[in-house]
């Protein structure tokens, strides 16, 4: 048996007098997407902030692939292979599409000096085919992410993660805002995490949308995850009885 990709044992947050998360136990195991529920204010972008090292834990341990690991800043959640999509700003609209690819990554090109320049060219090419993985149709990399729509924007920034082969995805409330049509687009690329190996979490306050991409509902409220099952094996109705 495989360790779970992410283990969560005893976590606990304060922000100054709110306890935001009370002792929350929780496995993911790999493969697998899985849904996170609940109310404004029930701890869910607690919790991934934990995961994806903007927060550290007031308490408790995370453990990856059955190892502990410390994830204290973004650029440990990224090189632990954790990548993160948030509604807003995974992306900068005044840059092209392959820079947002490569945001922290760009591979560099050594000149005669010895100083690192950006490899324009590879990163136009990369770009490109991470961009028809994900069946998303751009005119060009060089094009600005301000011009894109929403769910476009998303695209790309799961583009990215599957183009650097991330292990988790989190994605936090990815469709807010977006359109109908724009929605099935990150709805389907949630779908599509499965047949390329990545875990997913996808928080979302739509519990259709949850029950079409996951594997499984996770629910919390108040700081606590409060119900837990396959998708399969419960209803919607089930878990809005315990939000
Ligand atoms: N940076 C912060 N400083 C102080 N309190 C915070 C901070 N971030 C969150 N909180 C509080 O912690 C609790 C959990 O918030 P969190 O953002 O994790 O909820 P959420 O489940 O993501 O809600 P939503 O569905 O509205 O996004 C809330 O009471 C919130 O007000
Ligand atoms: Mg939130």
């Amino acid at each position: 048996m495989t360790a779970p990709i992410i283990e969560c044992r005893n976590l606990d947050k304060w922000y100054s007098g709110v306890h935001a998360l009370k002792n929350v136990n929780l496995t993911v195991k790999q493969g697998e997407v899985l849904g996170l529920v609940g109310d404004n204010g029930a701890g869910k972008s607690t919790l991934i902030k934990i995961l994806s090292g903007v927060h550290t834990p007031d308490k408790g341990e995370i453990l990856m692939e059955g190892k502990p690991v410390q994830i204290r800043t973004p650029k440990a959640a990224m090189n632990l292979g954790i990548e993160t999509i948030y509604q807003y700003n995974s992306m900068v609209p005044t840059m092209s599409i392959a820079r947002n690819l490569f945001i922290g990554r760009e591979p560099l090109r050594f000149s005669l000096g010895g100083f690192g320049i950006m490899d324009q060219k590879r990163m136009a090419r990369e770009s490109v085919s991470a961009i028809a993985d994900v069946d998303l149709h751009l005119r060009s990399p060089d094009a600005l992410v301000g011009e894109l729509s929403g769910g476009q924007r998303q695209g790309v920034a799961i583009a990215r993660a599957m183009h650097f082969k991330s292990k988790v995805l989190i994605l936090d409330e990815p469709t807010n805002h977006l359109s109908v049509k724009e929605t099935d687009k990150v709805i389907s690329f949630v779908k599509g995490l499965k047949q390329q190996g990545i875990t997913g979490i996808f928080i979302s306050h739509n519990m259709h949308h949850v029950f079409q991409s996951c594997d499984r509902v996770v629910a919390m409220a108040r700081g606590e995850i409060v119900f837990d099952s396959p998708v399969g094996k419960t209803s919607i109705d089930e878990v809005h009885g315990y939000l």
